[in-house]
């Protein structure tokens, strides 16, 4: 794996070791409703991402199977296979978290036929250069975002319910081993910076305002819209000094670089630490 590190910023694919694994998750309707700490602000906001995936993963895969065909790398294309294997997988096993959602009576619904809708805007309204670098896009913020339960605030992951902690950091760990994946197809066939860096600024404002509008569309079918502690807590979890964006700020700068690389965030280390905490032997 430190051969990763020396063959940066190559256009050849780097053997970063991406492994499909087959889970089957099974929610069981005992699971608290507030499974991240206790608090509904926070397990709305996961809630709401894990609602936007199945389409939006659905969209990536569909992206990079673009320009599968013009890829030559065999890395690059065993990579791809990897990366499409990993992504179906993810839909797979958050269609089964989001059912637990909509059983609890929580609209996730609405979320994922919005989500269905902007898809199919983005296929019908931008050229496939632009998808494929929207999922490029989408892959670095889904990495620093990862990044955060993995390494910047490990103690996270334990702050969910038992029974949730392994879809969590199994998709964390996912994300990470593939990170680079559309990257690569998109500098070999697309190679276009201006475009990735635009299209970057304009997914950020879509994301933060999507989550925005369906975490509150979620907590309004709870009770505790009315909770200033939970506001006030949630305000200090994003924003606070230690918070998630203070954190992940200088990693998502690092993306408007010209020759950014999402490998240039190493995290092999932190990669074995957590497969070793959350996953089976066979599993890793
Ligand atoms: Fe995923
Ligand atoms: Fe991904």
């Amino acid at each position: 794996m430190t051969a990763a590190a020396n063959k940066l910023n190559t256009m050849e694919a780097v053997d970063v070791g991406i492994k499909v694994r087959r889970m089957d998750f099974d929610f069981k309707d005992d699971i608290p409703d507030f499974w991240y700490d206790h608090d509904a602000l926070l397990t709305m906001f996961l809630t709401a991402l894990s609602a936007t995936f199945p389409e939006g993963e659905k969209q990536f895969i569909q992206s990079v199977r673009n320009f599968q065909d013009q890829i030559s790398d065999p890395e690059l294309k065993k990579q791809i296979r990897a990366f499409i294997g990993q992504e179906a997988h993810h839909s797979k096993e958050h269609d089964a978290l989001n059912d637990l959602m909509k059983r609890k009576g929580f609209p996730v619904l609405r979320i994922e036929k919005r989500m269905t809708k902007m898809a199919q805007w983005m296929r019908d309204n931008w050229s496939r250069e632009r998808q494929l670098a929207n999922t490029v896009c989408a892959e670095h913020i889904t990495a620093i975002m990862a990044d955060f339960f993995m390494t910047k605030a490990p103690e996270e992951l334990e702050k969910l319910a038992p029974e949730l902690r392994k879809i969590w950091a199994w998709h964390v760990i996912e994300e990470t081993e593939h990170k680079a994946v559309a990257f690569d197809v998109y500098q070999q066939v697309v190679d276009d910076q201006w475009l990735r860096r635009s299209q970057m600024l304009l997914l950020t404002v879509l994301f933060v305002a999507e989550t925005a509008v369906s975490t509150t569309q979620l907590l309004r079918a709870t009770d505790q819209m009315g909770n200033w502690k939970m506001w006030l807590k949630g305000a200090r979890y994003f924003l606070g000094r230690k918070g998630m964006v203070r954190k992940l700020l200088p990693e998502y700068l690092d993306f408007y670089k010209k020759d950014f690389h999402p490998w240039e965030h190493q995290r092999f280390a932190e990669l074995n630490a957590i497969k070793s905490k959350y996953l089976e032997a066979g599993e890793r």
